[in-house]
């Protein structure tokens, strides 16, 4: 294991209610006047809304709304958040949605206390020292932002996707009442658990040896949406199933599964490429690159993807070591089209045309992609192939 420091001071509020007690959370955390982000309007539908500023009149707290934001949330919206936090003094922002809520909050909190333009962050000109506090209220359990230092956001103008990340964007709570996750389509259920299994993939994908409690904590929260995701899109009203894929939403992206070890991020940094460029669902994107690249690092570097079929898809040992690991890939392709997942490029909309394009933008500022296998622009591509025609 390799030498790590671990500091995470989210407060979780958890539970059937929990959203009642967002205005005394707001007051606790230091804000009088927040910003109030949200998407395209489910919290309206779903009522939390007129909770949300409910509970935060009870507390005397001044509110500034700005809705709005899109899945794979933009620039533009967050600079017209900056520009508003700036002008009406806002001291907090409180995310009601999605991880693109809370991301895009995230970005506004972090430009409206710095003086240049807000994308330096993300294009590494620039790293995050502060940023106002953000608190959350999920809606979906999926990108794991309600607990993680991290915040992915789309240029409009340039059409690159990527992350900015910094202690300081840890959410200072985050209210999370799976009851609100009921409403959620059986597409985004599913694309929200494919997107926390690969989150816990990132980190399980590794060559650091001799990490047993993080190997065993990340096959644990796999086998839980292995278990929940299912009961789930059968029954969208199961409380007990939703509360524990929401938990492990949290879990495997707070980085708790990932500490002391080398991390890989190659398939999700291949996916926003194909977020950014035909805006599909994050986890719908991913369903289609994970299994992919696993099936093209197989060659390269098995050991992992052979403990993968083992201990989390129970497959037993088969003659050889690749055939283990195959094993192991089908079961999770076979799991993630059971949940209604793509897996292919045209369920997507994508077109291998523009694969190189996609790879170039990737590599734009390194020589290759991912940990686990070291991938070149060749590899990347070669990966695309796959997920656009089935053949290697
Ligand atoms: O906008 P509204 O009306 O709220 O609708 C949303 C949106 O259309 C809807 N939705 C959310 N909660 C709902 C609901 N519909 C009905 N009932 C509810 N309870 O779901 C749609 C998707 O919402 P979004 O916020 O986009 O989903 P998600 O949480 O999957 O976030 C995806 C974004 O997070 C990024 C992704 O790349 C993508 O941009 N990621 C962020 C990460 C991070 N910050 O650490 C890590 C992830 O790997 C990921 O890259
Ligand atoms: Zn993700």
């Amino acid at each position: 294991m390799e030498n790590f420091t671990f500091y995470a001071p989210t407060y979780f509020d958890f539970g059937k209610g929990a959203e009642e007690h967002v205005g005394t959370l707001v007051r606790r955390f230091g804000g009088s006047k927040v910003l109030l982000h949200y998407g395209g309007g489910s919290i309206k539908k779903s009522g939390l809304y007129d909770t949300v500023k409910r509970c935060l009149k009870e507390e005397n707290i001044d509110v500034v709304e700005l809705g709005g934001v899109k899945p794979n949330p933009r620039s533009g919206l967050v600079y017209e958040g900056i520009e508003l936090c700036k002008k009406e003094g806002v001291d907090f922002v409180l995310a009601v949605g999605g991880g693109s809520t809370i991301d895009s909050s995230k970005a506004i909190a972090a430009g409206a206390c710095y003086d240049g333009d807000f994308w330096d962050f993300y294009c590494k000109k620039a790293s995050i020292e502060k940023a106002l506090p953000v608190g959350t209220i999920l809606t979906i359990a999926a990108a794991g932002s309600e607990g993680s230092m991290n915040t992915v956001i789309t240029h409009e103008e340039t059409g690159i996707k990527t992350g900015a990340a910094s202690e300081v964007l840890r959410p200072r709570f985050s209210i999370l009442n799976p009851e609100f996750t009921c409403t959620l389509p059986p597409y985004q259920t599913a694309a929200g658990a494919t997107d926390i299994m690969i989150h816990v993939c990132e980190r399980y994908f590794s060559n650091t040896t001799e990490v047993e409690v993080t190997d065993r904590l990340c096959e644990a929260l796999l086998k839980t949406i292995i278990h929940e995701a299912p009961r789930v899109i059968e029954n969208p009203n199961h409380y007990e199933a939703r509360a524990n894929i929401m938990w492990a939403g949290m879990l495997a992206h707070n980085n708790v599964c990932g500490v002391g070890r080398v991390q890989d991020w190659a398939s999700h940094h291949i996916e926003h490429e194909l977020s950014a460029l035909y805006d599909v669902t994050h986890g719908a994107g991913l369903a289609v690159i994970a299994p992919a690249w696993m099936r093209y690092v197989l060659k390269i570097n098995p050991h992992k993807l052979v403990q993968f079929a083992e201990r989390v898809w129970d497959i037993e040992p088969q003659a050889t070591e690749e055939e283990t690991a195959l094993k192991g890939i089908e079961a999770f392709e076979s799991f993630l089209k059971s949940i209604g997942m793509p897996l292919t490029f045209d369920e997507i909309g994508a077109d291998e045309k523009d694969a190189e394009l996609m790879t170039g933008k990737l590599l734009r500022s390194k020589p290759t992609e991912g940990n686990y296998v070291k991938l070149t622009a060749d590899d990347v591509m070669k990966i695309y192939h796959y997920a656009a025609t089935g053949e290697m």
